[in-house]
This record gives structure tokens, sequence and C-alpha cells, in this order.
């Protein structure tokens, strides 16, 4: 294991405890509408890095099944799609919303299992350099509550924004 690879994968975890913790704030209600923005902007960020660079670096590296989590991250980005049209004041959002925090929390356990073990083991030094190098550029697309000015993040739609930061993850970096 290098100090940089479990780095990159410790990135890759806390991006995981961010999605639930908001999984969990949409579920509740509260400030719902700003939560599921940010939520948007967190899941089209942190699977653009999945998409662009961590599931190629991690099935070279020896992980199986990495199609069946490119597979699950159309899917989940496709139901964010559609909950986002439906918008969070629709009386069907609550029960949507539900179920599709239920294939995000399975789909976050499978990449913790079977792919993080392996980033951190295995994953080459250049490949864990550019995926947390990766990470920290669409951090920025995500703003950060609490900022001095009270600016809460715009919600987005979220097959454009994730497109866009694919882009972004390739152009910046190139591919492996
Ligand atoms: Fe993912
Ligand atoms: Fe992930």
């Amino acid at each position: 294991m290098t100090q940089t690879a479990a780095d990159a994968a410790e990135l890759l975890v806390r991006q995981h405890r961010r999605i639930a913790g908001l999984l969990g704030e949409v579920r509740v209600g509260g400030e719902r509408g700003e939560s599921f923005a940010e939520l948007v902007r967190l899941m089209a960020a942190h699977e653009s890095v999945e998409e662009s660079l961590v599931h190629s670096a991690v099935g070279r590296s020896g992980a199986e099944n990495v199609d069946a989590r490119l597979h699950e991250e159309r899917q989940l980005l496709g139901v964010l799609a559609e909950l986002y049209e439906l918008g969070v004041d629709h009386p069907e959002f609550g029960r949507k919303f539900d179920r599709f925090a239920d294939m995000v929390s399975m789909h976050l356990a499978s990449e913790e299992v079977q792919e993080l073990p392996i980033l951190r083991e295995s994953a080459s030094t250049a490949d864990a350099r550019r995926i947390a190098a990766a990470i920290e550029m669409v951090e920025t697309f995500i703003p950060s509550r609490g900022t001095a000015d009270g600016e809460r993040p715009a919600v987005a739609p979220p097959l454009p924004l994730f497109t866009r930061l694919c882009d972004a993850v390739d152009a910046g970096l190139g591919r492996a």
C-alpha cells in the first residue's frame, strides 16, 4: 500500500460519508431543497471521478464486477435526474427518494467492499495521484455550507453536470 493510494481511497470514503449524510437529510425533510441541491452536485462530482478514473484503475488491479458498478451509477444518475425533474415539493418525491437512497446505499457499500480495498492495496501511485487530484478539482463544483455570505448551492440538472464533470476530469488529467 502506498500512502498516496490510501489517501485517494480515504477521499472517496469521505465523499461516501457525505453522500450518506445528505441522503438522511433529504429523507428527514428540513431544508430538503438545499440538501438535495448539494446531493446532486456531490453525486455528479463523485461518480464522474469514479467513472473516469477509479473503476478502470481498480479493474487493472484485479477488481471484479467493475461493469456492475458502472451500470449502477448510470441507473442512479437516471433516477436522480427523474427526482430533479419531479422537484422536492412533489407529493411523489419522498417515496421515490426513499427507493433511490436505498439503491445509493447498496452501491456505496459494494464499492467499499469490492473496490476500495483494492485501490488501497494495489493501485499504482500514478493512478492514485490522478484520482486524488480529480477529487480535489471536482470538489470545487460543490459549494460548501456555511460560507461567510450564507450562499447555498443551487440545484443543477444532474446529467449535464455529470457529463461536464467527466469532460473536465478527462481534459484536466487525461486517461491512463
Ligand atoms: Fe460509484
Ligand atoms: Fe463511490
